[in-house]
């Protein structure tokens, strides 16, 4: 069953190994000819975006860190504004909610305390609710107007993979739903999905990348600070992959947009911080590329995640590992799995309990 690990060591590496199916069970049943069929968010689910101005994102961990990824999609596919903040944060402030938002919560397990109070805050001043949700039955499933589960089976390892990745396939799904409203064409539509579709072929060849990554784990083990970079959708992912290492290494790792380098971190940069960046085959690579210049410039050893983009290579202080070519919309999703198999090996090396971190919980159901 589900909730044993089977041939694997540990939970988490489980439900890493998982993602391929749980890339098909999100997509099961949503799309039909070349089209979403929006029904998948409930049987209002028509109306209620036809309203939709803006939308409004809320969670907390991991799932904000969808949520973010998720607000550039929209911005971007959509056109419409999209907001996104850390549920705590957001409960306790006085917010501004122009006319017709759609408020968005994503989580796991639905029962995360600071986001269904949030909900419930803001609940009568939006359009409309949705939840993107793992859990059916759960609080903020129940106490949404519509919901959208990830399908991704119970997640045991306290540190959240499968649940992440198939929160961006729903929330990708979503912008499908604004965006078919708001000028993205049938045929763009269409294009999206058969992309997504080819998420479990894709991810099972970042699978295959794990010796690979193995071996790269032990340059970590004995350091104490990391510096994780990236632009565009792929800055929230060095911000999951830095949140990944710090929950299960207990190695300090920060995440800095890729131009922000100079503003800060570069005054931490040294043989002893390593840094991890995620660097795609895209407009900004040759920015990314002059950052990384600074970087080994100071001595910082780097580790890159590259797209097929073959000037940047494997030498002395920069380790390279190349993904398969990976359609643009795709690669917050795919360059997630290869940070954490990361920080899985490397904590591991550390022999920390990888599936029950210290001081932290899977769900955090009180403030
Ligand atoms: C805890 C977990 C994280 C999770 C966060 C939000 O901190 O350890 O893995 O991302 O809660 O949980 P949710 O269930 O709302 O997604």
């Amino acid at each position: 069953g589900s909730a044993e690990k089977g041939e694997f060591k540990h939970f988490m590496l489980k439900e890493i190994y998982e993602q391929p199916a749980v890339m098909k069970a999100v997509l099961e049943g949503r799309i039909n000819k070349g089209h979403l069929l929006e029904q998948a968010f409930g049987s209002e689910a028509g109306a209620l975006f036809d309203q939709v101005k803006q939308v409004q994102i809320i969670a907390c961990g991991t799932s904000y860190h969808a949520g973010m990824i998720a607000s550039y999609w929209i911005e971007q596919l959509v056109g419409i504004p999209c907001r996104v903040e850390v549920a705590s944060e957001f409960r306790y402030r006085p917010v501004v909610m122009p006319q017709g938002t759609l408020l968005l919560t994503l989580s796991q397990s639905g029962e995360t305390a600071d986001t269904l109070a949030a909900l419930r805050e803001v609940k009568d001043r939006v359009i409309g609710t949705l939840a993107i949700c793992n859990v059916p039955g759960s609080s903020l499933v129940r106490e949404s107007d519509l919901s959208l589960m990830t399908n991704a089976g119970p997640e045991i390892g306290v540190a959240s993979t499968k649940a992440f990745t198939s929160q961006l396939v729903a929330l990708m799904l979503t912008t499908l739903a604004l965006g078919r409203r708001n000028g993205l064409s049938a045929e763009r539509e269409q294009q999206i999905l058969v992309e997504l579709q080819q998420l479990p072929e894709l991810l099972e060849k970042l699978l295959a990348l794990d010796s690979e990554i193995e071996a790269m784990s032990a340059a970590f083990a004995e350091k104490h600070n990391a510096l994780f970079l990236g632009r565009g959708t792929l800055y929230p992912v060095a911000m999951e992959g830095a949140l990944k290492l710090k929950e299960i290494s207990y190695i300090h790792a920060e995440a800095y947009p890729a131009g922000e380098l100079k503003h800060g971190p570069l005054a931490l940069v040294d043989k002893d911080m390593p840094v991890v960046t995620v660097a795609p085959n895209n407009a900004m690579l040759d920015k990314l590329k002059a950052n990384l210049q600074e970087v080994r410039a100071r001595g910082g050893e780097l580790f890159v995640f590259a797209g097929q983009d073959q000037s940047l290579k494997q030498q002395d202080g920069i380790s390279v590992i190349r993904l398969p070519a990976i359609p643009t919309l795709l690669e917050p999703i795919a360059y997630t799995l290869p940070l954490q198999l990361l920080s899985y090996h490397v904590a591991v090396l550390k022999g920390t309990d990888v599936d029950q971190p210290r001081n932290l919980a899977k769900s955090v159901t009180v403030e």
